[in-house]
Formats: C-alpha cells, structure tokens, sequence
C-alpha cells in the first residue's frame, strides 16, 4: 500500500509510543521512513527501535519543535536524503504536569502557552516548513483525543489544545489543499503511553473506555497504526480535513 514512498514520523519516544505503532505499520506496507525524536534522552532508543523495521529509515532525526532551527535542518535533511516526502506524521504533545493535575480553571498562563505551542502551533509549523518537501499528494496526518469535544477530568488544557489542533487540521487542509497535499486527525482511544500517564486518572480513563466502548475493549496501537498507513496511501486519496475516530467505538455513546 506505502511501497515507495516517503513518510516522516515525529516523534517517536519509546516502544509505546503511538508514533512507533505508526511506523512498524507503514513499515509492513513498504513505506521508506525518517524518523523524529526530541532530544538526546530519547535518541538511542529510535535508533534500537529502528532495527526492527524491515528497511533502514532514510534519516533519524532530531525534532524539539520549540526550537525552529530544528524544523528548518529537519528539511534540509530530508531534501538531501530522499528529496521529498509523501507523508508527514504529526504524533507528539506536551503540557506541564501540574496543568494536568489540578482543576483546569487554575490552568498558568505559561504553561497553556506552552502546551498550545507544543501540541497544537508545531502542526501548523512543520506544514509550513516541510511544504517545498511534500510531494504532489502528500499527506499530513494528526494524532488528537476525544477530550478536544467532551470534558475529560484532567485532561483540561490538553483538550483545549487538542480542540486548536482540529481546527488547525481543517484550516491546513484548506489551504494546501490546491497543492494536492491532504490533512487529516486520528482520533485515538487512550492508550498507555508516556504521554498518557501524565494525564492524573488515565487508569481510570481505560478502564471506563473498555467498559463503555461498542467494542467492550481499549484500542491497540496496532490499529492507530493501519488507520495512519491507510491515511497515508492512495486509498484514502478523496479524504482531507476529517477527524477519523480509532477508538473501538466509544465515541458514539451518550451513556
Ligand atoms: N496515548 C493516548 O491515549 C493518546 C490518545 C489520543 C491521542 N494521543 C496523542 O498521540 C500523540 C503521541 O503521544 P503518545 O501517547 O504516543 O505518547 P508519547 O509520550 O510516546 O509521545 C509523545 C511524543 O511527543 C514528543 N514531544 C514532547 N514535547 C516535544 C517537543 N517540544 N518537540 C518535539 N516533540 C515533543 C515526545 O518526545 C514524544 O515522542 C500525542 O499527540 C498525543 O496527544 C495519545
């Protein structure tokens, strides 16, 4: 399905990581990955994770999107590497703790900035300044959470940057749309990542998931995972600016 093209997946931190599910499922349909992390504490283990693919990634790169140089020399590497790229995967996000703790009206200037800017201003920063990258179809694909349209105790500035990035995917997916590049979100269940476990209660938020949700189960990376592979190929070619819900179901439900 992905055989010969081009994907760039930022940011992968570990085994768990629903980047890295991302990657062994683009892996297994042929694509030609570069791969993304954010620091140095994160570095080795891509570097490990990358042998299991089946063909060597194009480039392993560093990508803290607070810092601009980093996105620029990202397509620098990729223009010398693999000239350009089909596919672009946006699969990272950050919010201070403490904002994830307390009560979301106590939420710090600092640190809804900072959330907003990493989670949500870093997809509209990589679409502007991989652009001259991106090939004749590309597409950009988003990782969001359901706690962007319904209150998720604790969730609470993560969702209001999760609600920025939809729009953003829409916004994107106007404006590049012209070019043939698409734009669209995965809506995944929770899953237990890094990420996921700052957010106070996750456990709780799995257990109430697989309890409620059609499928009477949690999503499994794997599935994120074939939806982004779908979302990358030539089969999804007619779909841009859409929120794809992986979530074994458990949007649907009102009780
Ligand atoms: N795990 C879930 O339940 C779940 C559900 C829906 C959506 N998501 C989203 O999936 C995406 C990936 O998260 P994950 O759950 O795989 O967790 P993860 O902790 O494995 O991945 C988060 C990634 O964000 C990166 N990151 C943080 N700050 C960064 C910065 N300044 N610059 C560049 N990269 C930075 C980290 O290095 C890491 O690679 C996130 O957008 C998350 O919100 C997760």
């Amino acid at each position: 399905m992905l055989k010969g093209k081009h994907i760039a997946i930022f940011n992968i931190a570990n085994k768990r990581s629903i980047a890295w599910s991302i990657a062994k499922a683009m892996d297994a349909q042929g694509a030609e990955l570069i791969l993304g992390y954010q620091n140095e504490r994160t570095k080795a283990s891509v570097e490990g994770l990358a042998q299991e693919l089946h063909r060597a990634p194009a480039a392993i790169l560093p990508c803290d999107v607070t810092f601009p140089e980093q996105i620029e020399k990202a397509r620098e590497t990729i223009a010398a590497k693999v000239g350009t790229i089909d596919g672009l995967v946006h699969s990272l996000a950050f919010a201070p703790r403490e904002a994830l703790q307390n009560d979301y009206v106590m939420t710090e200037r600092e640190h809804f900035l900072t959330a907003l800017e990493i989670s949500a201003y870093s997809l509209v920063a990589l679409a502007r300044e991989l652009k001259p990258v991106f090939s004749a179809s590309a597409s950009i694909i988003t990782l969001t959470y359901y706690g962007s349209e319904k209150v998720m105790p604790s969730y609470n500035v993560m969702g209001v940057a999760k609600a920025a990035l939809e729009a953003s995917v829409r916004y994107l997916a106007h404006d590049l749309g012209p070019s043939g590049v698409r734009v669209n979100a995965i809506s995944a269940g929770p899953i237990n990542t890094v990420a996921a476990r700052g957010v106070s209660g996750f456990l709780d938020i799995l257990d109430v998931h697989a309890q409620r949700a059609p499928l009477r189960r949690t999503v499994e990376g794997r599935e994120v995972g074939d939806t982004a592979a779908f979302l990358a190929s030539d089969l999804s070619s007619g779909i841009t600016g859409e929120i794809i819900y992986v979530d074994t179901g458990y949007n649907i439900m009102g009780f």
